[in-house]
């Protein structure tokens, strides 16, 4: 069974209520029906129709959440009305358990608010995302199971916040993949030395706060992708390694990086790929305004699986 026959099977047994705040949109209008014939969790379309019963609540609850940052109550008042914020504030207070959107809106319109609204876990420095890749080949990752970090939240992550990104990236790995060890490449155009250079040292800093956050993580750096991912070049470049050769995860020194190789990786290495975004306080998750229905469908899935972790 594949990853997401995997997920689709976990959303189905504990069935979550997403916001789709894009509810006019025709595959958004499409993928509900699915959502909801295939039991995979209790779509909640967000249209034109949709009756705002809460508004007044949730505009006084914005305006205390952001009144720090100079939200006015009216101001608050007129944001509510607008699907995507009236979608964050129903999560935000449990009146759903997830979000879904980015068919219309742009990544920036649907993460702002996200990090406005719904902000980090308790214990997550910072919102970052993980692609998950099932490759053509079983030889990469586990049995071809990759996860990419981070191809879609920060832009330019300082060593700090790459080694968050790599912790939680591993956590995604065990927790949404079923992979049961993690074992997380810290890439680099540089294998344990071969050159110098200041961006090789941000990610040798980043490895070495990685180990500081989770000693028991198996997590190596820095390496280059085929000393990361082939087992006989890990073995010339990087020997004695416990991740080269056998990485299953694999951080990206900078947004660059990550997202033009989940793009390269998808359309010349024709891998089936999943974005999730991961350490928001409740899953929220990112479509590509060129996703097809069944790609909401699957963030659907994705969504309510991640819901159930947060339960
Ligand atoms: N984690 C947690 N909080 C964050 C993060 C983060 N990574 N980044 C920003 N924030 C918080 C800020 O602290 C701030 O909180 P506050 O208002 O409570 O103080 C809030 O979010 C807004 O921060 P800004 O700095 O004003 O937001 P910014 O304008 O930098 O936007 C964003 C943040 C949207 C994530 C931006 O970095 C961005 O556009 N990233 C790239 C998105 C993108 O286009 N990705 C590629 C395409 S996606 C694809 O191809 C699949």
């Amino acid at each position: 069974m594949g990853l997401i026959e995997r997920i689709r099977d976990k959303a189905r047994s504990c069935k979550k209520r997403i916001v789709l705040p894009e509810g006019d949109e025709p595959r958004t209008v499409e993928a509900a029906k699915i959502i909801a014939n295939e039991g995979l969790a209790e779509p909640i379309l967000i249209g034109s129709g949709f009756v705002r019963s809460k508004a007044g609540e949730y505009a006084e609850a914005l305006f205390e959440l952001r009144k720090a940052k100079g939200l006015t109550p009216e101001k608050a008042a007129e944001l509510v009305t607008d699907p995507m914020y009236y979608g964050m504030m129903m999560v935000k207070s449990g009146d759903a358990d997830g979000l879904v959107s980015g068919a219309v809106h742009s990544t920036g319109d649907m993460l702002r608010p996200a990090l406005q609204i719904i902000k980090t876990r308790p214990g997550m420095k910072l919102v970052s995302s993980s692609f998950l890749m099932e490759c053509k080949s079983d030889a990469f990752g586990d049995n071809g199971l990759l996860v990419y970090a981070d191809c879609v939240v920060n832009p330019c992550p300082s060593a700090e916040e790459l080694a968050h990104i790599a912790v939680a990236a591993a956590d995604t790995a065990r927790t949404l993949c079923g992979i049961a060890e993690p074992r997380v490449a810290m890439l680099s155009f540089s294998t344990k030395g071969s050159a110098e250079h200041d961006l090789v040292k941000k990610v040798r800093e980043a490895t070495a706060i990685a180990h500081g956050l989770a000693p028991n993580l198996v997590l190596d750096g820095e390496l280059q992708f085929d000393a990361a991912t082939v087992p006989e070049v890990g073995a010339v470049k990087a020997k004695g390694s416990p991740v080269a050769g056998r990485a299953n995860v694999l951080i990206f020194p900078d947004l660059q990086a990550g997202n033009i190789c989940y793009k390269i990786t998808q359309r010349i290495g024709g891998a089936d790929c999943f974005a999730v975004l991961q350490g928001l306080a409740k899953p929220c998750n990112d479509l590509s305004r060129g996703c097809s229905v069944e790609d909401i469908v699957n963030t659907v899935a994705i969504t309510a699986v991640q819901a159930q972790g947060q339960a």
